[in-house]
């Protein structure tokens, strides 16, 4: 089967970007990383994607003022331009018009800090410390118009720890978010995932396995 062509969408470092660019560099994955697009001219991630051969754009959404269209028509225009079959948001923070999301319906992936529905938004590590949370963690799903929603593929639960800071629980949870991106692309690219009543079922994974507790 051909492996998938899968661009990634970044705003800042990309460490799941890299993460995703590791496990692709694997002949027997399913997916390659034909592009790395970024929001932001000077984001840490574009320099690591560059370095490794692939290819970037960067539609920068300042020089499209409100015009919210113009920008989602600009990424499109790459994504066609690149072939794109499969996109992954990694840390990508700006939010699609309902028409966008639409568009790649079941072909969008979205990587949460935290054990969704739980925390949806921003600053997901302090809320979960403030509410003193006992696991915290991340999630992998499809997107969908309404923001951190949408059918869960896999997640992974850390600890929280008495003493964490939302540096140390961050740095906990991002070590399974880059176990976890690459698995949920691996089962998208390799068809398995199926969406039965708004919920994924994954061919040849029971839901136990879905839960990863990182060490
Ligand atoms: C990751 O923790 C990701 O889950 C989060 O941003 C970070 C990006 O880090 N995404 C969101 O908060 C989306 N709402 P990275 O650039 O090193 O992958």
């Amino acid at each position: 089967m051909a492996r998938k062509r899968i661009a990634v969408l970044i705003s800042g470092r990309g460490s799941n970007m890299a993460a995703l660019i590791e496990a692709a560099g694997d002949p027997a994955y399913p997916a390659d990383i034909a592009l790395v697009l970024s929001n932001v001219p000077d984001a840490g991630g574009l320099a690591v994607a560059k370095a490794k051969g692939i290819a970037t754009e960067t539609v920068d959404h300042k020089s499209f003022g409100k015009d919210r269209d113009g920008f989602e028509r600009a990424i499109q225009k790459c994504l066609d331009a690149h072939r794109i079959d499969y996109v992954c948001l990694a840390g990508f923070m700006r939010l699609f018009t309902p028409d966008f999301v639409r568009q790649w319906d079941g072909r969008m992936l979205n990587i949460h800090p935290s054990l969704l529905p739980a925390f949806k938004g921003l600053d997901t590590h302090e809320r979960a410390i403030a509410e003193g949370a006992k696991l915290h963690g991340a999630t992998v799903h499809f997107v969908v118009p309404e923001v951190d929603s949408g059918p869960i593929i896999v997640q992974a639960a850390v600890p929280v720890l008495k003493d964490d800071t939302p540096q140390t629980l961050a740095a906990r949870v991002i070590k399974a978010e880059h176990r976890i991106y690459p698995l949920a692309l691996r089962w998208l690219a390799e068809g398995r995932i199926r969406i039965v009543d708004g919920r994924c079922v994954v061919e040849g994974v029971d839901s136990a396995d879905g839960l990863l507790v990182a060490p």
